[in-house]
């Protein structure tokens, strides 16, 4: 891919993915170009990081849609009106069912090793809280492919962490999230050097 790789931002909420993003781009270690932010709720905090930084920043709320196919059709037709590469989900608490002309564009980060402690109602603190009542000894975050399903897609990348006797869901969560800031860039590097390879579940990183 020549020059920087389009990408469009999904999210719901504080945005520090989208954050993330932004940071790498300015330091030069991602080359990419954010061609807008759509957020699913119209009190998004990433709504207005995207626009303190000067991307188009466009509301499609959720709950102003009964049928969940009017929502996922006013997402596509915002997403359609730029040119984009790739979809990044970030934070982004809805299901949106993607077209078929998306599918195998569309990545999401899960702050868990997949398939554990993920799924519909795992999001935000609920999934640390979830790891430490369990007793795992490790948790870490995982990039996938996003399809129709929840957290369930082909997997892309994980990085680990230690959980640790002392850790409440916060410190967890702040450790997980460190590992986020490195995997999700590096999935999208690899995206755009066209590396991945996907066959069913299984995605390939191709050397
Ligand atoms: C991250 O933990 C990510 O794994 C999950 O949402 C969190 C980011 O949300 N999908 P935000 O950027 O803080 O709103």
């Amino acid at each position: 891919m020549q020059g920087p790789i389009r990408l469009a931002v999904l999210l719901s909420g504080t945005g520090r993915t989208l954050q993330n993003l932004i940071d790498k781009i300015k330091q030069g270690s991602l080359d990419a170009r954010i061609e807008v932010v759509i957020g699913s709720r119209a009190d998004a905090f990433g709504l207005q990081r995207a626009k303190k930084h000067g991307i188009p920043a466009v509301v499609v709320e959720r709950k102003r849609y009964r049928r969940a196919e009017e929502f996922d059709n006013e997402i596509t037709t915002q997403l359609d009106k730029y040119v984009v590469d790739l979809m990044i989900m970030a934070g982004f608490n809805c299901l949106y069912k993607i077209p078929d002309k998306y599918i195998g564009r569309v990545m999401n980060i899960h702050p868990a090793l997949i398939p554990s402690f993920c799924g519909k109602n795992y999001w935000g603190m609920k999934v640390h809280e979830a790891v430490l009542d369990y007793g795992v000894k490790v948790s870490g975050c995982t990039v996938h492919f996003a399809d129709n399903t929840y957290d369930n897609g082909p997997i892309i990348l994980q990085r680990t962490v230690p959980v640790i006797n002392s850790d409440t869901p916060e410190s967890l969560a702040e450790r997980v999230f460190k590992e986020e800031c490195v995997a999700y860039p590096e999935a999208i590097r690899l995206f755009q050097q066209g590396r991945l390879r996907i066959e069913g579940r299984k995605v390939s990183i191709l050397p």
